[in-house]
């Protein structure tokens, strides 16, 4: 019998197996490593680094909602020269395979961004954050427009070279997200992030006034996982050969199974770290039993497997 083979990659990234932290919920591993050794995981997706040190929205900031939470955390960070001074050599210390996730205020920015980047060693891909729904203007959400988002994924593309492999991290609050996806793989991207945190808002019914101090946030937990099948489903159909790095309340197995057989050639867990930070780790002994238990020899094999004789 054939070993069982769970690896797989994203564009050129190869990785050990297919779950990740995703980005925003484990900040750069280090808490996370208490738990597991940090090498037990594809990679470690690291909290969207910005260019200058930012402390984020004010509080409340967070806010719990039905199967889910809503964050407003306004890309809080320590800036990309201390993250690179500080958490990637920390981070490769301990055989951690990463991926560096970037957010920009403007494209000349992600570019500024890239550039940092286009000579650090060890870093397994970039993943590109133009869908944060907590900026103070819904129109530095270049993931909602196609034209922007291009010229974003274009700006870094140039910069990185052909080197470092490009992830582009989609919102699904567009009307069509094949569109915006069009438009990232053809300037460039080599992969897709699917899905940031949709837009919501939670009122306070005893003061009678929004519960974040930022008023609305970034929905996420088990509460979106059927938006972020759809987003994968309709976007694989699309483009069947560009992997998708799938995300959105996923807290078993079988929830990453769902994601796999929708087109993610690999599976984010956030959400579900704040109340298990083993969740990664069950995700992805859970995923191999279920998989194996399928008669699949490969997790490729399962990768897209729900649109067999479309
Ligand atoms: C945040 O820091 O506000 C969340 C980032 C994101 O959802 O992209």
């Amino acid at each position: 019998m054939p070993e069982f083979d769970f690896s797989t990659t994203l564009g050129p990234a190869w990785f050990p197996t297919p779950l990740f932290t995703a980005s925003g919920c484990a900040s750069s591993g280090k808490e996370l490593s208490q738990f597991f050794p940090l090498r037990d995981i594809g990679a470690v997706v690291t909290k969207s680094i910005m260019l200058k040190a930012r402390p984020g929205r004010p509080t409340p900031r967070m806010a719990e909602t039905p199967s889910g939470m809503l964050n407003s955390i306004g890309l809080q960070g320590p800036g990309i020269d201390t993250f690179l001074a500080n958490d990637i050599p920390w981070l490769l210390q301990h055989n951690a395979r990463v991926i560096v996730s970037i957010a920009g205020e403007n494209v000349d920015e992600y570019a500024v961004l890239a550039r940092k980047l286009r000579s650090v060693e060890g870093i397994s891909a970039v993943e590109v954050n133009i869908s944060c729904p907590n900026v103070e203007n819904r129109g530095l959400v270049f993931a909602c427009d196609p034209q922007a988002s291009r010229l974003v994924v274009d700006g870094v593309r140039r910069t990185l070279g052909g080197d470092i492999p490009i992830l582009v991290k989609l919102s699904p609050d567009v009307t069509d997200i094949v569109e915006i996806a069009r438009g990232v793989i053809d300037a460039g991207a080599d992969g897709l992030s699917l899905i940031n945190t949709i837009l919501g808002m939670v009122i306070n019914v005893d003061t009678m006034r929004p519960h974040l101090a930022g008023k609305t946030g970034g929905l996420s937990g088990p509460a979106i996982r059927p938006v972020a099948v759809r987003a994968i489903y309709q976007v694989h159909q699309a483009f069947p050969k560009i992997p998708i790095l799938g995300m959105g309340g996923v807290r078993s197995g079988r929830d990453a199974f769902e994601l796999v057989l929708a087109g993610a050639s690999g599976v984010s867990v956030g959400t579900a770290t704040f109340s298990n930070p083993m969740a990664v780790i069950d995700v992805q002994n859970q995923l191999r039993e279920i998989l194996m238990s399928k008669g699949f020899n490969s997790l490729k094999e399962a990768v897209g497997f729900a649109h067999r004789d479309e």
